[in-house]
């Protein structure tokens, strides 16, 4: 297929240049009916953008002109047999994979570190999730890959599974052998369903982990927002078929109508359609760039005093895992200093690490800000013995076991409840699920006794203040709730 193209860049270029007389959604008329102060800032050019469905702008939930084009030429870049355009970011993907896969009354092996949204889509669909735990790299603390052993161990004990849903690469860009797993699953007659938030990009270069379609996924969802050009809130799905529940894969157009707007926004859809274009272009390079500028940044990280950035095989190079422990720094306190006295933006921080995203749209001078700001943190809280000793004494407990499953997520949340104080949840029965934000994990899920392992873990993200989904409007976890009838 020619990548030269842009279908939907182009179909909305020339319904702007009929110069219509514009009597649908939505209301601001293709710019003239902005907010001025917004306008008198950024220009009004790309709101002229901001359509809806029309015969020349075509119909994302039934796709024959523009869109279908656009999306044509994605799967074709990707080597999926069928790909979609998310307006509703990976989240909305992640829902609608669980969703065609397993319902009410189906088992789908989870990794224990998924993203909230597989937690939503087991919500909608009344699968029964039997958990996989990743292993952990132990020297920065943080959940990796998940193994093929612990998938093969999964389907043992397990063997009615209809799918596996990973992450891979993970938030710290940590990838599973998705090959080895591929295989298990299809032997399984299960569906490999692969969360590629965070690896949109790694299909350009050789250099980055093989992507989840290459290696033999069934389904993957990108964020295409988080690491190329498009939008936020700009994701895709991508089928390829291997001959596995084939019905389940005929599914996901019509589950992914459940969980996406009815009105999806044409800006959001040309950014993908115009993302797609700029990989396909020049998709080596960007991937070559962002690679040169974290490797860059890697080794010099290295070398300042008490710093030092994650190794490590079978991971995305152009994530920097970032820890100052040797000055005694906790990730937390290191995002905070950057953030506060240099103005630099890192991704998130957990108690040992601060994550930075490099991506081909950074420059060196980022890099040599971000390198500067370590060096000078350095040297203005190196040598502090107290510090590091106390940063040591005070690590976060071990990610916890894996808690009771006594009800599925879907009866939990669905159950009647009751709102006790937090400092009374242990033992109980979670209604709702509970998740240090980011990145987003959830440690415990709604039906799952809140084992006292649990509630210590959190209990520590709660006395140091951090930020938590699921806590109370006031972002407080005074209170929680939990399912009344207990017992059950
Ligand atoms: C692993 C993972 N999956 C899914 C999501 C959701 O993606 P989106 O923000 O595109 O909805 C995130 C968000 O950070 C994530 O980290």
């Amino acid at each position: 297929m020619n990548q030269e193209q842009t279908p939907l860049l182009q179909a909305v270029t020339d319904l702007i240049e009929t110069d219509p007389a514009y009597f649908k959604v939505p209301g601001h008329r293709l710019d003239k009916g902005l907010c001025p102060r917004w306008t008198d800032r950024v220009g009004t050019g790309i709101f002229a953008y901001d359509v809806t469905e029309t015969p020349l702008t075509d119909d994302l939930h039934s796709p024959e002109g523009a869109i279908r084009e656009a999306q044509r030429l994605l799967s074709a870049l990707y080597g999926a047999d069928q790909s979609f355009f998310l307006v509703n970011g990976s989240t909305c993907g992640n829902e609608a994979m669980i969703l065609s896969a397993a319902f009410e009354g189906g088992r789908i092996m989870i990794a224990r570190n998924a993203h909230k949204s597989a937690m939503m889509g087991l919500i909608l669909s009344g699968a029964e999730p039997v958990y996989v735990m990743p292993e952990v790299a132990a020297d920065w603390a943080v959940q990796g890959a998940v193994t093929p052993e612990a998938v093969r161990k999964g389907f043992e004990e397990y063997p009615d599974c209809r799918a596996l849903f990973l992450v891979s690469p993970s938030y710290y860009g940590i990838c599973s052998d998705l090959e080895a797993i591929a295989e298990i699953c299809h032997a399984h007659d299960a569906l490999l369903l692969v969360d590629e938030a965070h690896g949109g990009h790694v299909y350009f270069h050789d250099g980055l982990p093989m992507g989840a379609l290459e290696a033999g996924a069934d389904v993957c969802v990108q964020s295409m927002h988080k690491v190329t050009g498009a939008l936020t809130q700009s994701a895709v799905l991508h089928i390829r078929h291997h001959g596995v529940r084939e019905a389940a894969l005929n599914r996901i157009a019509q589950d992914l109508q459940l969980v996406q707007s009815t009105s999806p926004s044409y800006l959001l859809m040309i950014s993908l359609d115009c993302a797609r274009y700029e990989l396909a272009a020049n998709g080596r390079q960007m991937m070559e760039k962002a690679l040169r500028l974290a490797e860059y940044a890697r080794e010099r990280i290295g070398r300042i005093a008490g710093f030092s950035c994650m190794e490590g095989d079978r991971t995305d190079r152009t994530r920097l895992v970032i820890s100052a422990r040797g000055i005694g720094l906790t990730g937390y306190a290191l995002e905070e200093m950057l953030l506060e006295r240099y103005a630099v933006h890192t991704e998130l921080s957990d108690h040992e690490n601060v994550l930075a995203i490099v991506t081909y749209a950074n420059e060196i001078r980022d890099m040599d800000r971000l390198i500067g700001a370590c060096a000078d943190i350095s040297e203005k809280c190196g040598g502090q013995q107290a510090l590091r000793a106390a940063v040591e004494r005070n690590r976060y407990p071990a990610f916890p076991q894996i808690p009771q499953q006594v009800m599925t997520p879907r009866k939990a949340y669905f159950s009647e409840m009751k709102t006790i104080r937090w400092q009374e949840a242990a033992g109980q029965i979670a209604g709702q699920m509970i998740a240090p934000y980011p990145p987003g994990i959830p440690v415990v899920c709604p039906g799952e006794r809140i084992s006292q392992e649990v509630w210590d873990y959190i209990e520590r993200f709660r006395t140091d203040g951090r930020h938590i989904h699921g806590a109370g409007h006031d972002g407080s976890l005074d209170w929680v709730k939990v399912i009344l009838a207990d017992g059950v």
